[in-house]
């Protein structure tokens, strides 16, 4: 299958590490190219690396994106490189345990602001490229809009306004054919699962007892499986697929977890 995506650009936003990596390499290995924004140049830097030496091809711009971001600028830097943007990756976010008991407004405001303000102001920024293309979205998304977690308020109020904004979007933006979907992922050890993971009192056992409730073959996801749907969502293969929210977990959300026992 030729998912025709050779010598296309594509933004994916927290792309150096972790699920967003996995999706910039896969892009790069259809002849793509990633267009990666990151926070951190070193992190930004090592990815492009590894994906040169793979024989792909990488862009990469150094950017916080928070409530602070200068879009304007942002647009600039890349569309003086790049002319064409044949489609966004809104994946950059982290579950930050801003809850009920252990929070405040201020750090709510700020997880909102890192977990999904910047879906919005990406979108708006490269939104005239995406209409020349006919361009597609995918917005990265967590469970717990679905399950819920506790004591993560910010980051689970977040993730419920990716899946509204996937649904707001593909409406929005029929009259230009842009198709917007949403991949959502449970569990997936990414550098930021493994951070979060030790917060959590017995780590090893907890992780234990989480891999052995995810009905599929009782195993986490691992990010290329996230990436290759994310890749077959940008592409014209999915070409009136939009509005979606599909889950990539192993059947974590909507399968019966007591079936984990049934051997
Ligand atoms: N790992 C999981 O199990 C899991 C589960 C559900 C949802 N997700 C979602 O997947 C996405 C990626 O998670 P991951 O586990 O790959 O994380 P990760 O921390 O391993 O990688 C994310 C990358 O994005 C960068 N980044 C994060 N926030 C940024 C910001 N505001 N501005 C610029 N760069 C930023 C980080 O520095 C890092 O390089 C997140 O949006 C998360 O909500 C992950």
């Amino acid at each position: 299958m030729d998912l025709q995506l050779k010598n296309k650009n594509f933004i994916v936003t927290g792309g150096a590490k972790g699920i967003g990596a996995a999706i910039a390499f896969e892009l790069a290995k259809e002849g793509a190219l990633p267009i990666i924004i990151g926070r951190n140049q070193h992190d930004n830097e090592n990815i492009q690396t590894a994906i040169h030496a793979a024989g792909g091809q990488c862009a990469t711009f150094e950017a916080e994106l928070n409530e602070r971001t200068d879009y304007a600028a942002l647009h600039q830097r890349i569309t003086t490189q790049f002319k064409e943007i044949h489609g966004i990756v809104n994946n950059a976010g982290a579950n930050d345990g801003v809850g009920l008991k252990n929070g405040n407004i201020d750090l709510f405001v700020k997880s909102i602001h890192k977990n999904v303000t910047h879906y919005f102001g990406t979108v708006q920024c490269f939104l005239n490229e995406l209409i020349q293309t006919k361009g597609a979205i995918v917005n990265i998304s967590s469970k717990v809009a679905e399950t819920g977690q506790g004591g993560t308020s910010g980051y689970a109020a977040a993730n419920g306004a990716r899946n509204a904004l996937t649904r707001e979007w593909a409406v929005e933006l029929i009259p230009y054919a842009i198709r917007v979907n949403a991949v959502v992922v449970a569990e997936s050890f990414t550098p930021l699962y493994q951070e979060w993971i030790k917060t959590l009192p017995a780590p090893d056992e907890t992780l234990k007892k989480i891999i052995s409730s995810i009905p599929f073959e009782n195993r986490m996801t691992k990010p290329e499986e996230i990436a290759h749907m994310v890749l077959f969502l940008l592409s014209k293969l999915s070409s009136h697929t939009t509005g979606q929210i599909i889950h990539v977990d192993g059947g974590y959300v909507h399968l019966d977890r007591a079936i984990t026992h049934i051997k």
